[in-house]
C-alpha cells in the first residue's frame, strides 16, 4: 500500500516534465531511492548492480573514486553514468549518503541476514527448511539442472559447468572441454538444462555468450548448444542455435537465457534485446525474441507466420526485451515468461506464438536515471503482460512446481528476483494470477528457482553465491 502511495507522485512527474524530475529538489535518499534502488537495492544491499555497503569496492573506495564510478557509469556493465542528470553536488551527498548506510551495515554486524537452516520458515500454505546444499566453493552461479542420478549440474559465469555429486558434495574439477564461453557484462555461462530423456539420449544443453573479441572489444549474443557428459568431459557437441554475425554486439546488458523442453519434441528459449531496444520490434532481427526448435534445432513446420515478413529462424515471439525466467505449465502447456524490464516494468507473460509483447514501443517501466521511455503501455496487437511489477523485483528463474513433497505449492508458478532478493509464489487459475506471497527473502539475490526431481525446490543465490534447497518442515 505505502509502495502505491510513493510511486504515484513519482510516474506524475515524469509525466509533466519530459526532461525527468527536478533531483536538486529532492533529498538525497529520494534521489538513492528513485535513481540507484532498483538496481542497488533499497536498503543498498544490491541487486542487479553489486553491494554498496559490504566495504568491497571494484572500482576503488575512496570517496572520489565513489564519484567517478557514478559520474561516468559503465555502460557495457550496465551502470548508467548520471553526469547529466546529476551535478557534483548531488553526487557527493549521494556518496554520503552510500558512507553512512554502509558504517550502518557494519554496524548491524552484517549486510546480509545469514538463512538460519533448522528454523521453521511458514507461509500460507506450506512451511519448510532451507538446507544449505554448497556454501563455498561457486562463484557466480547462474543454473541449476538434475540429473536422473542424483548429481546435480550448476553453471559460473565464468564458463565452468561444476558437478554436485549425489552426497551433495561439489566436486573441485570443473567439467572439462565445455565450449568456450566469453564473459560480458551480464552474460557469460547461463543456462544448463537436462533433457528429459536423459536416460536414453544422454543430451544436456546450455545457454551462454557467445563471441570474439575484436581490438579488445567483446561483441557477444546468446548461443545454445547440447553435449554429452562422459567422464567428466564435455564432448559430442552440438550447435543448436546461432545469431548470424551481423547481431552480435558489444553491449554488454540484456542477455535473455533459459531452456526448457515442451514435452512434444521442442525445445523454447530466448535471447534478450543486448540492449538494441527497437530492435525487438523486428521480426528479422535476433535479438528480444523468444524462439521454439525441434530439440535438434531444426525448424518446426507449425512455427507462427509473421505476415508475409521473413523472420529470423525458430521466431515464436518477440517485442521482449531480458526474458531470464521461462517454464512450461504442466497442467496445459502454456508457456510462461518473466521479463527483467526497465525500472518499474518487469512483466510476467503468458508466451504465445506470432506475438508481439511490445518492448519498447509499450511498457510499464522508465529510464533507469527516471527519465520516460515511453507514456504507452497499450497498444493495438501488442501483449499485455499476465502482470507486472512496479517497483522491479528484477526477475530471474522461473519455475511451475510439479513435486510432491509440497502437495498445497502443486502447479505454483515460483518467481526469483535479484534486487528484491525473494521468491514469489504465484498461483495461476485459468491463467491468470489469482494469489501472490513472498516465501522467501533475504538471503541473497536470487539466480535462479527451480523444481527438482526429488520434489525439492532449489535455489542458486549469487552475493554470497550459494545453493540451498527447500525442504518441508515437519
Ligand atoms: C541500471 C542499473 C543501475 C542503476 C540504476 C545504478 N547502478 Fe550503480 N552499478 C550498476 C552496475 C551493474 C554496477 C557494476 C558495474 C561494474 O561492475 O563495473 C554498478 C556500480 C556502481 C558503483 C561502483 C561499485 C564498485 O564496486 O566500485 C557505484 C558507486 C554505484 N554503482 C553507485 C550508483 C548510484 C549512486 C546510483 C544512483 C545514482 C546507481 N549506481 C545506479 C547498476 C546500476
Amino acid at each position: 500500500m505505502t509502495r502505491a502511495l510513493l510511486f504515484a507522485p513519482l510516474l506524475t512527474t515524469v509525466a509533466l516534465a519530459a526532461e525527468g524530475p527536478d533531483y536538486s529538489r529532492m533529498k538525497t535518499e529520494q534521489v538513492f531511492e528513485q535513481l540507484c534502488s532498483s538496481c542497488h537495492g533499497k536498503d543498498l544491499s544490491g541487486g542487479l548492480g553489486g553491494s554498496l555497503v559490504d566495504g568491497e569496492w571494484k572500482h576503488g573506495g575512496s570517496d572520489d573514486e565513489i564519484l567517478k564510478s557514478i559520474k561516468e557509469g559503465n555502460a557495457q556493465l550496465g551502470m548508467t553514468a548520471f553526469k547529466t542528470v546529476l551535478d557534483d553536488r548531488q553526487i557527493r551527498s549521494l556518496v554520503i549518503h552510500i558512507r553512512e548506510k554502509e558504517k550502518q551495515a557494519k554496524e548491524k554486524g552484517m549486510a546480509f541476514p545469514k538463512p538460519e537452516p533448522g528454523k521453521v520458515t511458514t507461509t500460507q500454505h506450506e512451511n519448510y527448511k532451507i538446507e544449505m546444499l554448497v556454501e563455498e566453493g561457486l562463484k557466480s552461479p547462474w543454473a541449476i539442472a538434475f540429473l536422473p542420478d542424483g548429481r546435480k549440474l550448476v553453471t559460473e559465469k565464468a564458463g565452468r559447468l561444476r558437478v554436485i555429486d549425489a552426497s551433495g558434495k561439489l566436486q573441485k574439477e570443473p567439467v572439462k572441454n565445455t565450449p568456450k564461453v566469453l564473459e560480458h557484462g551480464q552474460g557469460g555461462l547461463m543456462e544448463v538444462a537436462v533433457h528429459p530423456d536423459y536416460e536414453k539420449n544422454g543430451w544436456i544443453y546450455l545457454g551462454y555468450s557467445d563471441g570474439t573479441r575484436e581490438n579488445g572489444k567483446p561483441k557477444t549474443i546468446t548461443t545454445y548448444v547440447r553435449g554429452k557428459l562422459k567422464d567428466g568431459e564435455w564432448t559430442g557437441q552440438e550447435l543448436i542455435w546461432k545469431a548470424d554475425d551481423k547481431f552480435y554486439t558489444d553491449a554488454g546488458v540484456h542477455f535473455g537465457t533459459r531452456l526448457v523442453f515442451d514435452g512434444k519434441g521442442h525445445i523454447l528459449f530466448p535471447v534478450g534485446e543486448r540492449g538494441g531496444w527497437h530492435e525487438a520490434q523486428d521480426v528479422a532481427n535476433a535479438k528480444g525474441k523468444i524462439y521454439r526448435l525441434h530439440e535438434d534445432g531444426r525448424v518446426p513446420d507449425d512455427n507462427p507466420k509473421f505476415d508475409g515478413k521473413t523472420p529470423v529462424p525458430g521466431l515464436w515471439s518477440y517485442g521482449h526485451r531480458n526474458p531470464q525466467g521461462l517454464d512450461i505449465d504442466p497442467r496445459d502447456g502454456s508457456v510462461w515468461s518473466t521479463e527483467h524490464g526497465p525500472r518499474g516494468g518487469d512483466e510476467l507473460n503468458l508466451v504465445l506464438p506470432g506475438h508481439n509483447y511490445g518492448w519498447p514501443v509499450i511498457t510499464y517501466g522508465m529510464n533507469y536515471d527516471g527519465t520516460p521511455i515511453t507514456g504507452k503501455t497499450h497498444e493495438e496487437g501488442m501483449d499485455q503482460p499476465v502482470i507486472y511489477w512496479q517497483p522491479s523485483i528484477a526477475t530471474c528463474g522461473l519455475s511451475f512446481y510439479r513435486g510432491d513433497k509440497f502437495p498445497k505449492w502443486k502447479n505454483d508458478l515460483f518467481v526469483g528476483a535479484l534486487a528484491q532478493q525473494e521468491i514469489r509464489r504465484l498461483r495461476i487459475v485459468d491463467q491468470k494470477v489469482v494469489e501472490q506471497e513472498v516465501v522467501l527473502k533475504n538471503i541473497g539475490r536470487v539466480r535462479d528457482v527451480t523444481d527438482a526431481p526429488d520434489g525439492f525446490i532449489y535455489v542458486i543465490l549469487n552475493g554470497p553465491d550459494r545453493v540451498v534447497r527447500l525442504v518441508p518442515a515437519e
